[in-house]
């Protein structure tokens, strides 16, 4: 059984949408991960099939009904222990560590809110991990969920041509990566640096590792905090 993504949305047309193409498009073509797309709304209550009401305590917009989150997922019933995550702004942040986590396993399934949100019961009670792709609100977790699907996938054995591709870069190690150049070598008046040039491999991974720690010092103090904590991994600053 190859790796499952099922989705329980309100929109099943967004899926598999920009993960039909490209290198993604190919492996879900050859078989190598399963899209399973659910629609909430065959699982609302009543004429209308209302999947949603209004918040107790008041409040602006409409909240996702326990039972009809949990009738949902019983349908995709999978007994594999594929964690179900939650796409909400309100969740602990998405990490590259998350993304290798739900690719070692058989898949995941993942829920995706519109409204206000889901009603906290259900995520209690079926113990769902709340994920952030980052701090802004978008209009569902929708777009939310493909990228967590996007970085999954590319890790999927044989999606990336290349083996070195999917590893060697950033967060891997805690760094972001370092600034790449090719061809011409020298453009509108700006030259590749002379090191890249230079055939010294040694002198350009130590250039290369250099760049990373400036470029994660100075754009991202949070990485780069974290990065010295591990003090097993010394710095070429260090020494
Ligand atoms: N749903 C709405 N905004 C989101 C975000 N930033 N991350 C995950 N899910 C979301």
């Amino acid at each position: 059984m190859s790796w499952t993504a099922s989705i329980l949305t309100l929109f099943p047309d967004m899926f598999p949408g920009p993960l039909g193409q490209s290198l993604a498009g190919r492996a879900l073509e050859n078989g190598t991960w399963n899209c399973d797309v659910r629609d909430l709304r065959t699982f609302g209550l009543g004429r209308h099939n209302a999947v949603d009401d209004t918040p107790f305590g008041g409040g602006a917009g409409m909240v996702m009904r326990p039972d009809v989150v949990e009738a949902a997922l019983e349908s995709v019933s999978r007994h594999d222990g594929a964690p179900c995550v939650y796409l909400t702004p309100r969740g602990r942040p998405l990490s590259q560590a998350d993304i290798r986590r739900y690719v070692s396993g058989p898949g995941v399934t993942l829920l995706c809110g519109r409204y206000e949100g889901v009603d906290e019961r259900v995520l209690e009670e079926r113990a769902i991990e709340q994920v952030s792709i980052g701090d802004y609100v978008l209009s569902g977790g929708e777009t939310a969920a493909l990228v967590l699907l996007d970085a999954c996938v590319r890790l999927l054995p044989g999606v990336m041509g290349s083996v070195d591709s999917g590893v060697e870069e950033s967060f891997s190690d805690g760094l972001l990566e370092y600034p790449l150049y090719t061809r011409p070598a020298e453009w509108k008046g700006r030259a590749v640096p002379d090191i890249l040039l230079s055939g010294n491999h040694a002198a350009i991974a130590r250039w290369r590792r250099e760049q990373s720690e400036k470029a994660t010092r100075e754009r991202r103090p949070d990485l780069w905090a974290a990065h010295l904590s591990h003090a097993s991994r010394p710095s070429v600053h260090e020494g």
